[in-house]
């Protein structure tokens, strides 16, 4: 009965999309648990550039089966529009290959707006959300007062309950924030032809995916965002509304915990963040620059879904020790060793300092985490460039050195190491199972 579950690691954008991608060629079914079109998954295949925001990466696989999970929460228009989008590329996106659960959540766009607006009114307190829609639309789920993705059954029940949504949610963004809202009206009518073309995706994905595991076929969980994103156990309040976690995974799909396998911590070999909260290993300047790159190459760091340069810094290995421990990862996967390339010496986090005082783990909370400074252990660099290492041995003493530290630091095997963009460019040290 195995089930795979790839989580984030870090404040997500690890990569976990390629990695997806990797292990799809061998799993039957693939499923997103939690977020929405908050992700941004870029999956490179040759020239083409796969760039997914709510259909998971396993779908560029031929094979499998995609399942978006309880614990979404859809952008109906969004995800037509990635739906038509894969189509012209070629890629089958019919019913027969994408399944939606009946209990996720919809996003309308007042909360799109409200989100927009009430970050906008935290003033330098801000949390820099995608503005996509996410939290106002969890917190319509958490309320009772939500709009389940099963009402896509009845076109007329959807859109009278779409109406009732938008006319809340106008009151809330007119008396309170003195904001306008799109139209509820012609928003409920175009959300019903949304729910004329959705509706032969819906399936029940919880038996889907029973039937599936119970039949010993290959489930992979695909993350979205990352741990300390977590709404739970992340950097709260600086964190996304859904849980990116292991837990989320079960809770987003419908699944128990015995038929996992394994669970993949996929971590960048630096550490990124998008949006603000606490960064204790953040560099600025050139170094950050380094890292980023200028934008000209589609794995700089900037944000599939917002554009956002995102901030940079040195592998955080306290965080990472504290994703291993939440998660119950099983093993690592580290991508973008080949950005590593030339800088020398590597810094690697090992222990916080507060007050003189030097701390392995992690502080309780996210304005703690903002008081701390990064313990550096250094690490040497290479200078050769490792996109043509395909096995372990390929790779240069000093890259081994790196991953020999981080397996060291957290007590875990690097099983999966990604040397460049490119499908083939990652180097594996053992198969699942
Ligand atoms: P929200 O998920 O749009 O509410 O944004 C909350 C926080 O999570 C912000 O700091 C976002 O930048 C961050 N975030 C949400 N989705 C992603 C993602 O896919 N990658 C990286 N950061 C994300």
């Amino acid at each position: 009965m195995p089930l795979d579950i790839i989580i984030g690691a870090q404040w997500g954008d690890e990569g976990k999309g390629r990695i997806t991608d990797l292990l799809a060629a061998e799993s039957d079914l693939v499923a997103r648990f939690s977020g929405g079109d908050n992700a941004g998954h870029t999956v490179s295949v040759g020239a083409q550039q796969f760039q997914l925001h709510l259909v998971p990466s396993g779908i560029i696989q031929p094979h499998t089966i995609c399942l978006l999970g309880n614990g979404m929460v859809i952008n109906p228009a969004t995800l037509l529009a990635e739906i038509d989008h894969l189509n012209r590329l070629g890629i089958d996106v019919s019913p027969a290959r994408l399944k939606l659960s009946p209990a996720a959540h919809i996003i309308t766009p007042a909360h799109r707006e409200l989100d927009g607006v009430k970050d906008l009114l935290r003033g330098d307190q801000q949390l820099g959300t995608t503005r996509r829609g996410i939290g106002p639309s969890y917190m319509d789920k958490a309320a009772r007062s939500g709009v389940r993705t099963e009402l896509m059954h009845d076109p007329d029940a959807f859109e009278a309950a779409i109406l009732a949504s938008m006319e809340a949610s106008a009151r809330v963004l007119e008396l309170l924030y003195e904001h306008s809202c799109p139209d509820p009206v012609e928003t409920a009518k175009e959300y019903r032809s949304y729910a004329e073309r959705l509706r032969p995706y819906l399936a029940n994905t919880g038996a889907i995916l029973h039937d599936a595991l119970v039949e010993n076929r290959q489930v992979l969980a695909e993350g979205a965002q990352g741990t300390l994103l977590d709404l739970d156990h992340g950097t709260y309040p600086y964190v996304t509304s859904s849980y990116p976690t292991t837990a989320g995974a079960l809770l987003g799909l419908g699944v128990g915990p015995g038929h996992i396998r394994s669970i993949i911590g996929v971590a960048k070999s630096f550490q990124t963040r998008v949006g603000e909260g606490p960064f204790p290993t953040e560099l600025s300047g050139d170094a950050a620059v380094r890292l980023r790159g200028t934008g000209d190459n589609p794995w700089d760091e900037f944000g599939t879904t917002t554009g956002r340069p995102r901030r940079c810094g040195w592998l955080d290995a306290v965080l990472l020790r504290y994703a291993v421990h939440l998660n119950g990862f099983t093993e690592l996967a580290i991508t973008k060793m080949d950005i590593l390339t030339g800088l020398k010496p590597l810094l690697i986090c090992s222990a916080y300092d507060r007050d003189g005082d030097t701390y392995e783990d992690l502080p309780v909370s996210a304005a703690a985490l903002g008081q701390v400074k990064p313990v550096y252990e250094e690490q040497p660099g290479w200078d050769e460039s490792i996109w043509g290492a395909h096995f372990w041995g390929d790779l240069p003493p000093a890259a081994q050195a790196y991953i020999n530290r981080i397996e060291a630091l957290t007590g875990l095997k690097v099983n999966l190491i990604s040397v460049g963009p490119e499908r083939d460019q990652v180097i594996r040290r053992r198969n699942l199972g």
